[in-house]
């Protein structure tokens, strides 16, 4: 021992602040783990912060922290896809080490990114950017490289799954409950990327591509929120044996592969159903491994800075081999990337939740039923409840697996009924063997 790593954070926010927090608390450790000295040369912050170590030299000119001489690694953590594109690429053309948390960027960016870094000899290293301190990235990236993956599930975003626990065991209002993940650190910048599937995009985008060897394809990710979600359905789904979560979906089918971010009934023993708060999630099933799950903080400034400076200290072992070299950014070797197709959504298969309001008349249930049937959908169950005080009566109907595209034709004729008064409530559900 010892030489030293210099190090360069851009961004003080949450995580920025938790990656200097971490350094500073675990120092020893990470010094015994390395056999180097980690030392954080530069801030990149608009704001001077007077309450860091004032050795580390804090300016706003991130080009310059890119190119100085004192900088092994940078340290991506503002977020947004447009500075940090530009600081980024250039650290990258700089032959910099890149460690980022940053999803949006790579989920729209990644594929060109990580041809830059490889095109000149550096690694950009993301396990921070999905699934906050799992390491799902390594998980699926390393220790998983033995097997073929055919599914994976998660939950993998804190603030969605943090706001349907506290609307679900506390009847809170969702605009408190993000009030809160906002104020707690576990929100986006623009919490509708949490609230309206978008985040969970981001991060599916970049699992399935480590788990099939596809390029990165954010756009073609099927993506709901969590906004449409009523009381009701979360109550009657319970009834049912049920629990709503929002879940991403990257599955191996026989003509594709289906992205999807949604809402989905899981049966309320899985144990994704009882994943709860801030944590997030994934399982995988892979062969032959089997099923295997990873549970852990989705969220949050120590959670985060976990998964960046892990990736700091791998990348140490990079800096220090006599030939560097190192797992390929998406896992699979670049000319061996699949162009497999992603399905259009049409072509997914899910069972269904349908909750139908509809006039107390003889032979409504029925039609509906008969309808199902014509399309070659197969019920699991029903439930029907008093009428409502305006006469109106609720369905409930629960779906084996269906095509979409037969769904959608079932749904239209059944709206077609003069009985049923609304739209047809539809959550996908999901049994997950
Ligand atoms: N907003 C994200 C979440 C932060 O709630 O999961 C971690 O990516």
């Amino acid at each position: 021992m010892n030489n030293t790593i210099n190090l360069a954070v851009l961004g003080l926010g949450t995580v920025g602040t938790g990656v200097l927090n971490l350094i500073k608390d675990n120092i020893n450790e990470l010094t015994r783990r390395s056999g180097h000295q980690l030392v954080v040369t530069h801030a990149g912050t608009r704001r001077h912060r007077n309450d860091i170590d004032p050795s580390i030299h804090q300016t706003a000119d991130l080009m310059a922290i890119t190119e100085a001489e004192d900088v092994d690694i940078v340290i991506e953590v503002i977020g947004g896809t447009d500075v940090a594109y530009e600081v980024i690429t250039h650290a990258i053309r700089h032959k910099k080490h890149v460690v980022t948390a940053n999803k949006a960027l790579l989920a729209k960016h990644g594929n060109e990114i990580f041809k830059l870094a490889e095109e000149h000899g550096v690694q950009v290293r993301y396990e921070a950017a999905v699934a906050g301190g799992i390491p799902i990235i390594k998980i699926v990236r390393e220790a998983l490289a033995a097997n073929k993956i055919d599914w994976l599930t998660g939950i993998i975003n804190g603030t969605g799954n943090f706001i349907m626990t506290e609307m679900q065991q506390k009847n809170r209002k969702f605009g408190e409950v993000l009030a809160e993940a906002q104020a707690l650190g576990y929100a986006e910048a623009d919490p509708t990327f949490d609230v309206e599937g978008i985040d969970a995009a981001h991060k599916l985008s970049l699992l399935a591509s480590i788990a099939f060897g596809i390029p990165v394809q954010f756009d073609k990710v099927y993506c709901e929120g969590i906004t449409k979600i009523s009381l009701q359905d979360v109550i009657y789904a319970k009834e049912l044996g049920y629990t709503i979560k929002h879940l991403g979906f990257a599955i191996r089918r026989e003509h594709g592969i289906e992205l999807r971010v949604h809402p989905a009934l899981i049966p309320s023993q899985a144990l994704l159903a009882n994943v709860n708060g801030v944590k997030n999630a994934v399982m995988i099933d892979a062969h032959p491994l089997g099923q295997s799950l990873y549970y852990g903080d989705g969220a949050g400034a120590g959670a985060t800075a976990s998964a960046v400076v892990a990736d700091v200290m791998d990348l140490i072992y990079v800096i220090d081999a006599a030939t560097p070299s190192d797992v390929p950014h998406l896992a699979f070797i670049p000319e061996e990337l699949s162009d497999i197709g992603i399905l259009p959504s049409d072509e997914m298969t899910s069972g269904f939740y349908l909750r139908l309001t509809v006039k107390d008349e003889v032979g409504v249930l029925a039609n509906t039923t008969r309808i199902l049937s014509d399309n070659g959908i197969n019920i699991d169950a029903i439930l029907q409840r008093d009428a409502h005080k305006s006469g109106l009566v609720p369905i409930i109907i629960l779906t084996l697996p269906v095509l979409e595209k037969q769904m959608n034709t079932a749904i239209s004729q059944i709206e077609a009924l003069g009985a049923v008064v609304e739209p047809v409530v539809r959550i996908r559900l999901e049994s997950l063997e």
